[in-house]
């Protein structure tokens, strides 16, 4: 336990100071969104200086060993400041809570609260606990995840996250998340309508679905509805201009889905689906339900069906038993896509998963090269493909001023790709044209089109 006793008295005027970090994917950026929000209910406000917080969080993640051992290490620096100024709370919260509970409590006694993937909703009544003293563990996996919120409290004014479903019923077998996330839970069409309808009063013009394995979306609804057919409902919002999705699992991607991206002007040209590895023994061994020639079979479909689309993929390099082939065939598999964007990872055991069971047998410096390569051949790729954008007009969702120069604009276009532009700072939200005139890999930089040539 920790030193626990009543907390120091503050000002009654004072408003106190949330501070939240977020590691890993949207889901949990969104997940720290959804606290603060019903941390506000009581009083409390967002800061993004933690030295100024009364309450710090690290809103965790368990993908990958790495990603714990920076949040161990974030936790053993409070200690001391813990130590200095008592009334101070620490909370952890996400899957590496839910994974680690005791362990966090034992390691770390400093730290008041440990709430794990399906409690975070009631962080209002928790905190309230633990500002009554002692450590609080709020981990249980039953129940219903209440994730309506107050939509004015969000970091972007004109995009917005939107949780459609929770959890994951697959075993990919290298996989933390079934277990830290537990299984699949759907949200109601009319509740995420209801929603996206809020968001867009409140000026949001793009949303963004999340959910862990989105194509399998509404399955345990009584009506049946389908990713498809959501994206229908919410294309029909007053206000909404576009609608992005993640993640889909080629696994349960249809072409049904593809047809409807390509009817429906507001959803984005952008896919992002990870297909982990192009060998189809390696897929095979991580049970991904797909072979090489079906996740090819999809990206030709998604052309075909949404001309223009930009694909983006995730990649895991030194699986156990990763072959040079092997990684030969995800090599080729990126050189053949001509993706817009992948992310590479170097596989990291993960306790209580299939993969665990299996030697980690390719050497880290192997995983290391097998990485840098791949980055590699994709940053030649990436900048290729946007040099042939120059001269193009992309559409942009303008977010607002550039942080190093306010004279300058920064949004996404359909594909999400980063714009940067000159133009006037009150044009945040506006839908724009942009002449691209040159670009890196990463970034496309433009002149604006004026309304006349539109
Ligand atoms: N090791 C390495 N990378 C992993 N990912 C998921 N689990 C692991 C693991 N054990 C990667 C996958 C996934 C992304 C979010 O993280 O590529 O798509
Ligand atoms: Fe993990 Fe596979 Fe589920 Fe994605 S689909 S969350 S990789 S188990």
């Amino acid at each position: 336990m920790n030193s626990g006793g009543q907390r120091s008295l503050r000002p009654a005027t004072a408003p106190r100071k949330v501070f939240v970090e977020a590691f890993g994917c949207q889901m949990n950026v969104l997940d720290g969104e959804l606290a603060i929000s019903k941390l506000s209910e009581t009083g409390w406000v967002r800061t993004q200086d933690d030295s100024e917080a009364d309450l710090i969080i690290f809103n965790t993640c368990s993908v990958r060993d790495q990603s714990e051992h920076r949040v161990w290490s974030r936790l053993g620096a409070l200690r001391e400041r813990k130590a200095m100024d008592p009334s101070l709370l620490i909370g952890v919260m996400g899957c590496m809570a839910q994974r680690e509970a005791s362990e966090i409590l034992r390691r770390m006694p400093h730290v008041d609260i440990v709430c794990g993937t399906r409690r975070f909703p009631s962080m209002d009544a928790i905190v309230e606990r633990a500002e009554r003293g002692g450590q609080v563990l709020a981990v249980e996996t039953d129940g219903f995840v209440d994730v309506r919120r107050d939509v004015t409290i969000r970091p972007d004014r004109h995009r917005a996250f939107v949780s459609v479903m929770r959890g994951c019923d697959h075993k990919c077998s290298y996989c933390i998340v079934p277990k830290t996330r537990g299984p699949q839970i759907d949200r109601p069409v009319v509740d995420i309508l209801d929603e996206v309808r809020r968001l867009a009063d409140d000026g949001v013009r793009e949303v963004m679905l999340l959910g862990q394995n989105i194509n399998t979306y509404g399955r345990y609804l009584d009506e049946r509805p389908t990713l498809a057919t959501l994206l229908r409902a919410v294309h029909e919002v007053p206000g909404i201009a576009r609608i992005r999705f993640l993640t889909s699992n080629p696994m349960d991607l249809r072409e049904e889905l593809l047809r409807t991206m390509g009817e429906l002007p507001k959803a984005c040209g952008y896919l992002h689906f990870p297909a982990q590895s192009g060998s189809d023994s390696t897929l095979r061994r991580m049970r991904r339900g797909y072979t090489r020639s079906r996740y090819l079979e999809l990206c030709a479909a998604a052309r075909e069906l949404c001309p223009g689309i930009e694909l983006a993929s995730d990649f895991i390099v030194g699986f156990p038993g990763e072959t040079e082939d092997e990684f030969q065939a995800t090599r080729s598999l990126v050189a053949e896509v001509g993706f817009k964007q992948i992310y590479v990872f170097k596989y990291s055991v993960r306790p209580g998963t299939a993969a665990a069971a299996i030697a980690d047998d390719v050497p880290e410096d192997v995983k290391s090269l097998r990485c840098n390569d791949l980055l590699d051949l994709q940053e030649t790729v990436s900048a290729e493909r946007n040099r042939a954008k120059i001269g193009s007009r992309v559409e942009v969702l303008v977010d607002g001023p550039t942080r190093r120069d306010a004279s300058r604009l920064s949004g996404r276009d359909d594909g999400n790709s980063t714009v940067i532009f000159e133009g006037s700072p009150s044009l945040a939200g506006a839908l724009v044209g942009v002449r691209v005139t040159w670009v890196t890999a990463p970034v496309l930089y433009g002149d604006l089109v004026p309304d006349s040539e539109r």
